[in-house]
């Protein structure tokens, strides 16, 4: 069994696009939904897929699917996603949908015949980095948002989502819920780069998901009183940055004394988005808009986490001067990955480490619909979202080779 043909080795294929949509301003990879450098992505990638002799298609919510076999029941799902954050690492994505590739060349080289229909999957808009809502693709897909709510989504130039489709080339009337897809594919995996330190810390290479912690977005919106920096005495102002930066605080506090992971406790808040308007030096801002990520082990865990945040961002807000809006954009539930499935994986594989983790996936998102798991690669910076995130070209192999034997077992009735 050999891991990939000539041509189709995991590092030779992330090689050829480690240049698309490199960010010099921020460092790493900006790569979003429908922009060149996402765009030159799917093109890589279709053109990746027909060499391989697999048939493309670009479904009605922009995933693509690369089809070895007919398109029909008990289809094997393979893939993750192209897209990146903001100034994000080279693995987060293309290395799951690139191993895909890779696994499937390795298996057709051998001759290996399936029993089943298999897609290789690159779901649009994982990182919700354009229109804010993360796994957007198989989100729609599965009914998890509402076409209308994401037609009206913009971006941060104000663009909407129906705009941009459509200059896409996507009708965007037709975004929205799949079944007769869904209903054809029995399982998916998803390989991806380990975003901690767990394979490090446990020496292994590859390791089984168990599970994603609850997370969600909201938008929170800090209003005071817009004024001149210089003639403006410190005690006559209604800062909304400085009740912005005291609520911030008070967030990070508040998860801080929660998470506990040595006890099984993962509290999380995060706020890496922060947009003073108007935004000038000497200008004391009229309204801050600024974007929480949070996440817990349960739904009950980070609903009381978020409200105990909430309260702090208004009760620091208003020692300000200022008011403060908290809306949810974005939700999604704890997930516990098919524990058939699971088992299934970690048997063929000899019984690597099973690690959770607090990074959202597609294949938790179509964990609620039909049996998921997940492979993840080890990272030695143990960074992700991030230029620093990495994983070394033995390791990744490692996980081609991880990825082909499983998906042989599941590919044989
Ligand atoms: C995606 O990587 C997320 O966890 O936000
Ligand atoms: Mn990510
Ligand atoms: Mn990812």
């Amino acid at each position: 069994m050999r891991t990939s043909p000539p041509g189709w080795d995991i590092t030779e294929l992330l090689g050829e696009i480690a240049d698309t949509g490199r960010d010099s301003a921020r460092g790493g990879y900006s790569r979003h939904l429908f922009d060149p450098a996402e765009r030159s992505l799917r093109t890589w990638f279709t053109a990746r897929s027909e060499s391989l002799g697999l048939d493309v298609e670009v479904d009605k919510n922009s995933n693509i699917w690369a089809h070895w076999g007919k398109p029909g029941p008990g289809t094997i799902g393979v893939g993750s996603h192209l897209d990146s954050v903001p100034g994000g690492g080279a693995f987060d994505g293309p290395l799951g949908v690139a191993s895909a590739l890779s696994a499937v060349a390795a298996m057709r080289a051998d001759g290996v015949r399936p029993d089943r229909p298999v897609a290789v999957v690159a779901f649009a808009e994982e990182e919700g980095s354009r229109f804010g809502i993360a796994c957007l693709g198989s989100k729609l897909m599965t009914g998890g948002i509402a076409p209308d709510a994401v037609r009206a989504l913009t971006d941060p130039g104000g663009v909407t989502f129906r705009d941009a489709a459509a200059e896409f080339g996507l009708d965007p009337d037709g975004i929205g819920p799949d079944p007769d897809r869904l209903a054809r594919l029995a399982a998916f995996v998803e390989l991806h780069v380990e975003q901690g330190r767990g394979l490090v810390d446990m020496d292994s290479p590859v390791a089984v998901a168990s599970g994603i912690l609850a997370h969600g977005r909201w938008r929170l919106t800090f209003t005071g009183e817009g004024n001149h920096a210089g003639a403006t005495t410190m005690a006559g102002r209604r800062d909304p940055v400085v009740a912005a930066a005291s609520a911030i605080l008070a967030a990070a506090e508040i998860a801080e004394k929660l998470d506990d992971p040595g006890h099984g406790s993962h509290a999380r808040a995060t706020v890496g988005r922060l947009v003073p308007v108007p935004g000038g030096t000497n200008v004391i801002a009229s309204r801050v808009d600024a974007w929480l990520d949070a996440r817990g082990d349960t739904d009950e865990a980070t609903r009381a986490l978020v409200a105990e945040i909430a309260s702090a961002i208004r009760g620091r807000a208003a020692e300000h001067g200022c008011d403060a809006e908290i809306t949810e954009e974005s939700y999604s539930g704890p997930v516990a990955f098919d524990p058939g499935l699971r088992d299934q994986l970690t048997s063929t594989l000899g019984g690597p480490p099973v690690l959770a983790t607090g990074a959202g996936h597609d294949a938790g998102v179509l964990a609620s619909v039909l049996p998921t798991a997940m492979l993840f690669v080890r990272n030695p910076t143990g960074v992700s979202h991030s230029p620093h995130e990495w994983a070394s070209d033995a390791d990744c192999g490692a996980g081609v080779q991880s990825l082909r034997t499983v998906l042989g077992k599941m590919i044989t009735r």
